[in-house]
């Protein structure tokens, strides 16, 4: 499957089987991870996974959509190694570069078969103190991750509609 292809079919998956992720390709997720780009090569991401009863038990707390994945990564960002844009005193990249991570992750996960969805419906500080991180250490989003259900299937409102790209991109 080319890019493109891979990138048409992937869906935010949200039922999955209780099959678990092999150790295999739980490595090439994260490897893809570790490959994103980041500003600077900063690398400011720390993905902590979630797969005990405990750690699934205490995100299910923090949001719905945790969907019953036998994994969860929590992606977040160090917030004393991300990159302050010389250009634009105040900005941080991090939460961007970590967003980057995630994405890679995603995709690779997609392309093992293995389906995955973004979630950001949750509150970072209450994700903090629920897993007692360090005060550098800031939550950006959640990716449930496993085997799609037998059920599973793209939401009919969310996932077909794209803006046309006359609206979305424009030449200056
Ligand atoms: C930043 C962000 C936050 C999201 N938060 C949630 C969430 O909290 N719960 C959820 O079920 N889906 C969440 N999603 C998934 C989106 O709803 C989904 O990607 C979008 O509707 C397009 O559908 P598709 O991924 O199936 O193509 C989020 C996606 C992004 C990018």
């Amino acid at each position: 499957m080319d890019f493109l292809e891979l990138a048409e079919s992937r869906y935010s998956v949200r039922s999955f089987s209780d099959k678990p992720i092999e150790r295999e390709k739980m490595d090439k997720i994260l490897r893809a991870g570790q490959v994103a780009p980041t500003a600077i090569n900063s690398q400011p991401q720390k993905i902590y996974i979630l797969k005990s009863k405990e750690a699934l038990a205490k995100a299910g707390t923090l949001t719905k959509s945790v969907y019953g994945a036998p994994v969860v990564l929590m992606c977040c960002v160090d917030t004393s190694r991300a990159c302050n844009c010389a250009a634009e005193p105040g900005y941080s990249t991090g939460e961007m570069d970590v967003c980057i991570v995630c994405t890679h992750m995603m995709m690779e996960a997609w392309d093992l078969g293995i389906g995955s969805v973004w979630v950001r419906g949750f509150n970072a500080d209450q994700a903090a103190k629920t897993f007692g991180l360090p005060e550098n250490i800031r939550p950006v989003c959640l990716l449930p991750i496993g085997y799609p259900a037998e059920n599973a299937a793209p939401n009919a409102q969310k996932h077909f509609s794209r803006r046309p790209l006359e609206d979305t991109v424009e030449e200056l």
